[in-house]
């Protein structure tokens, strides 16, 4: 009898960990019968169907469309949406991914009914619970049966919090398996400079730019700190142009904030969020990336990017240690520290770090398929 796995996934950060999962476990050979329920979190063509598209993850069997919210409107949503669906189905256990509200939401709903869940991308730790992912972590890390890390420092954090080391499985990255298999079909950054309308800033942007996304509610919700940081990235933008791919919440507050007026007086080219195909290319051969994103800090170490990272702390500290991250916060003076390095010295070297060698959904399928029995 096949292992049946119901899959969960929400928001964009977690299409790109589920592709290569979905990818083994619907091999023919797997033992695993995969189901995929998305609890629609986030449902813009731009935030969803793009990914869903180009990383060839198929259709979800269940779309809960829970949309946007509070975290509690959105969390308590999802989790009453998504226990008939358990009931009508009902797997040997639950696969959830990364931190988002609808990872914590789905883990709660399955381990109270005695569905055994598993996490992917667990143990990671910035000890900020002013983090609203923070707290998703932890707690879905308590509640998991079978835990896979992506760095082997994140099986300490676990057993720190007394999680027992036998539920801990290190498997690598499948951000990384996502990106080097996708590598050859990246769009290239001059194919969507292309589509940019302002033609004096593409021929700029064409010798040399730094990437930014941004999108934190810690950066982006509070009008001083976001002022402050687009303020610097203007300063920055006189040096060396920037493309900025902006988050619909980021977008949200530039407008509600009145600070489009301060972003024309750079070299900003700014844009919808991107495809992955597209941000890939854009990732690959930009001089300088500077984001509050989780992913992308794993994405530029394995790409071998220099990366400046506008958080006060990161979850993910071997790109710090091993990659080519910096970590700034929202400083301005800190940030131009980092930049100024990047731009005089290269920036830091860094390698890639242990199992970030695209195989970990392998790793992933071939541990479910000989735990599961004990779980
Ligand atoms: C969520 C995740 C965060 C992840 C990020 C990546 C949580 C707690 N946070 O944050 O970890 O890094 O996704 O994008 O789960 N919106 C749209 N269209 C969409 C999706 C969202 O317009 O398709 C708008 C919402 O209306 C809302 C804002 O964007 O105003 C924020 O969306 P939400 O899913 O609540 O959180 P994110 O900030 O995206």
């Amino acid at each position: 009898m096949p292992v049946k796995i119901m899959c969960i996934v929400g928001a964009r950060p977690n299409f790109m960990k589920i592709a290569p999962i979905m990818r083994e476990f619907n091999k023919n050979d797997s033992g695993i019968t995969a189901r995929l329920l998305h609890t629609g979190q986030h449902y813009d063509a731009e935030m969803k169907a793009a990914f869903f598209d180009q990383l060839g993850i198929p259709e979800p069997d269940v779309d809960l469309g829970v949309g946007s919210g509070t975290h509690a409107q959105q969390t308590s949503e999802i989790m009453k949406r998504f226990e008939p669906e358990l009931d009508a189905w009902t797997p040997n256990a639950i696969l959830v991914v990364g931190d988002v509200n609808s990872t914590i939401a789905c883990a709660l709903v399955a381990v109270k009914k005695g569905i055994p869940v598993i996490h992917v991308e667990a143990g990671l730790r910035s000890y900020d619970r002013e983090m609203p992912e923070e707290i998703n972590r932890v707690l879905t890390d308590q509640i998991a049966s079978l835990l896979f890390t992506t760095e082997k420092d994140a099986e300490a954090n676990l057993t720190r919090e007394g999680i027992n080391s036998g539920r801990i499985r290190f498997v690598g990255n499948v951000m990384i398996d996502t990106l080097m298999m996708n590598r050859e079909k990246a769009v290239s950054a001059s194919q969507t400079f292309s589509r940019i309308k302002d033609g004096g800033l593409v021929s700029d942007l064409t010798s040399g730019y730094a990437l930014v996304t941004l999108h934190r509610p810690s950066n982006v919700d509070v009008p001083a700190v976001l002022e402050r940081i687009l303020r610097t990235l203007v300063g920055i933008s006189h040096r060396i142009p920037i493309v900025f791919p902006v988050h619909p919440r980021t977008r949200g507050q530039i407008d509600k904030f009145n600070l489009k007026g301060l972003l024309q007086q750079g070299r900003i080219a700014m844009m919808p969020p991107l495809g992955y195909h597209e941000l890939l290319g854009l990732m690959e051969s930009a001089k300088v990336v500077l984001t509050d994103s989780g992913g992308i800090q794993e994405e530029t170490t394995a790409l071998g990017v220099p990366c400046i990272t506008l958080r006060e702390n990161t979850e993910r500290p071997i790109t710090v240690t091993q990659g080519t991250n910096t970590i700034v916060g929202s400083d301005p003076e800190k940030i131009m520290l980092a930049f100024n390095e990047v731009m005089e010295n290269g920036g830091k070297a860094g390698r890639v770090p242990e199992l970030w060698d695209g195989r970990a959904a392998e790793r992933i399928a071939r541990e479910i398929g000989k735990s599961i029995k004990l779980v």
